[in-house]
């Protein structure tokens, strides 16, 4: 249930009755202090200014045309046109009763569900992940399952970095490694940044090595079957390293989601006529490049979109008009969402300009690049180990892990070691995950483990560790939360302010969906859990002095919470446990 929306037909058909055109914005807010009510329509203000009238007098002549006796107790105009919602506790209860039968807790699905391609993670090949993928997996996966928990179709895309020029010369090097009998898996490729670096130094200082290498992609790329061969050995052992990743930090790619650029390659000549045939391409200096108005400098010049190099060769940007293509033409797509570092922004906004010219993408499909900022360091600048190299993300979470173990050691929980460890595990993976996902999506945010792994704040373990006290209420009680079934009835103020709060998890997921922002549900996660414990505080449940059916109420609102946390953090990617 979307309670918003609820109010946004309602208040558009009462403003279509007080005689303000169609289409104008009712404005409808979540309130933002209990004293205005629990939403407000503002849009009288706006609607005055356009009919020239007075605002409060429309007001009122929305309020005449309300029809919310099934949801509200009271409305009333406030300041100059304000109009506030007060809802009624038994429409709180009587929902959230339903939501407690109902496996979504209340959320609908979407009708007619949208077809979404979500590009994400998408790792460069030729090394190991590093932290920089971090962001896109786990920013990406969290809308995917959330779009899922919607009930829209996902298609996922990890569009791995396997196809660049960069390839020639790691199958040269691995060729000759493979010839002087060196094992593939637990040598040659067991570290892929140190493999890099070897083909690189080789690259630059070697006599003869660097043709050797621009000849083995030409080769590679027109289908050599010996190139070919190399470059899927290489592949297979970098996929597999990714994979392992995937496995620890929880998400939910598997190797069926891959959608590679090399997947792109014979398409990419197609792409390149396509664009010549319609004089969007042009050639420049023997390369192939659109110019693009729209983009222009201060000084007027266009900018400069390179599609085909001066030999012939394809481009990242050919491989994203490809890409673009096949989403919206052949798997006709309404949304595609890319997660991907800030710094593309002008490359995606110059794939999408060219894109739709050409045809490539259709009205119906929006195109979304969701860039996000960089992982900085304690001192302000992107996150590097302690020796300026990239951080590989095994080994951060790696650590994360084990500094999770330390913290949780001295609690006496009486759990065994094997159950601590499965804790640790699941406290500090979350703990990195939320730390990331909390912050807006497009700011840069400062990594630190102190304040990621804390019990206190906006954390996954303060977030943990309060699901597994509303879950303790439980053991304590002796009542089975499945089949608790007690009327709810709601009287204090901070059983009504948790209510409304519980029911607005479908307002949270549209948005967070809409703009591709996780931030928002880490937020109101954050914010349940503290009203949670205010109204532990204020609102006994198990003491000898509370009536029965006001205990079962308790109870029912108490599960309501833990349900609701256990599925918000298993839509951002973070594990729960019965007991910390
Ligand atoms: N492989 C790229 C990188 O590591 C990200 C790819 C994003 N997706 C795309 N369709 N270009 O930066």
């Amino acid at each position: 249930m979307n309670i918003k929306n609820i109010l946004i037909e309602k208040a558009n058909a009462a403003m279509l009755a007080a005689g303000i055109p169609e289409g104008t914005n009712p404005a409808v807010t979540q309130s933002t202090r209990a004293q205005f009510g629990d939403y407000q329509i503002n849009g009288a203000m706006g609607a005055a200014k356009a009919l020239k009238t007075n605002p409060r007098e429309l007001a009122q002549k929305i309020i005449d045309n309300l029809d919310v006796s099934d949801i509200a107790a009271q409305t009333e105009i406030a300041g100059p046109g304000f109009i506030n919602i007060h809802l009624k506790p038994e429409f709180l209860s009587a929902s959230l009763e339903a939501a407690n039968k109902d496996s979504k807790l209340g959320v609908s699905e979407h009708q007619p569900a949208k077809k979404v391609v979500v590009d994400y993670s998408s790792p460069n090949l030729a090394k190991e992940m590093h932290v920089g993928h971090l962001r896109s997996t786990i920013i990406g996966d969290s809308v995917v399952r959330a779009l899922e928990f919607r009930g829209d179709t996902v298609i996922r895309q990890n569009h791995m970095g396997d196809w660049g020029t960069q390839f020639g010369m790691l199958i040269a090097h691995l060729e000759d490694l493979l010839n002087q009998g060196v094992d593939l898996e637990n040598v040659a490729l067991a570290d892929l940044e140190s493999f890099y670096r070897d083909a690189k130094k080789r690259f630059d200082d070697e006599e003869g090595f660097a043709d050797k290498a621009r000849d083995y992609v030409v080769k590679l790329q027109s289908g050599d079957a010996h190139c070919k061969k190399l470059w899927q050995m290489f592949i297979d052992t970098s996929v597999k390293h990714s994979e392992e990743v995937y496995q620890k930090l929880n998400v939910t790619l598997t190797r069926d989601d891959i959608m590679a650029e090399s997947a792109y390659n014979e398409r990419l000549s197609g792409v390149i006529d396509l664009l010549k045939s319609k004089g969007i391409a042009v050639e420049d200096q023997g390369a192939q490049v659109v110019f693009l108005d729209e983009l222009a400098n201060k000084d007027g010049e266009p900018s400069v979109f390179i599609v085909q190099k001066s030999g012939g060769g394809f481009l990242y940007s050919t491989t994203d008009l490809a890409a673009c293509d096949y989403r919206s033409n052949e798997l006709d797509v309404d949304r595609i969402l890319i997660f991907v570092d800030a710094r593309q922004g002008l490359h995606f906004n110059q794939v999408e300009i060219t894109a739709r010219k050409a045809g490539l993408l259709k009205d119906k499909t929006t195109y979304e690049p969701s860039l996000f900022g960089t992982m900085m360091g304690e001192d302000g600048k992107p996150f590097k180990t302690r020796t300026g190299g990239t951080v590989k993300l095994a080994d951060l979470l790696e650590e994360a892990v084990s500094r999770a173990t330390e913290k949780l050691a001295n609690r006496d929980s009486g759990l065994s070691d094997e159950e601590r460890s499965e804790i640790a595990r699941k406290v500090g993976i979350g703990a990195v995950k939320y730390a990331d996902l909390s912050k807006h999506r497009t700011s840069d945010y400062i990594f630190n483990w102190d304040s990621m792994l804390s019990f206190e704040g906006a954390t996954a373990p303060y977030l943990q560790y309060a699901y597994t006290r509303v879950r303790s209420i439980f053991r304590k009680s002796g009542v089975d939360s499945n089949t608790l079934n007690a009327p709810l009835s709601i009287i204090e103020p901070q059983e009504k302010t948790l209510a409304l709060k519980l029911l607005q998890l479908e307002e949270v997921l549209d948005l967070m969906i809409s703009e591709a922002t996780p931030h928002v549900l880490c937020g109101y996660l954050y914010e349940l859990a503290s009203l949670y414990m205010t109204f532990y505080e204020a609102c006994p449940i198990l003491k000898d002095d509370v009536a029965s059916d006001v205990r079962d109420s308790r109870l029912v609102l108490c599960n309501l919470v833990a349900n609701t946390l256990r599925t918000g953090l298993e839509l951002l990617g973070i594990e729960v446990m019965e007991q910390m």
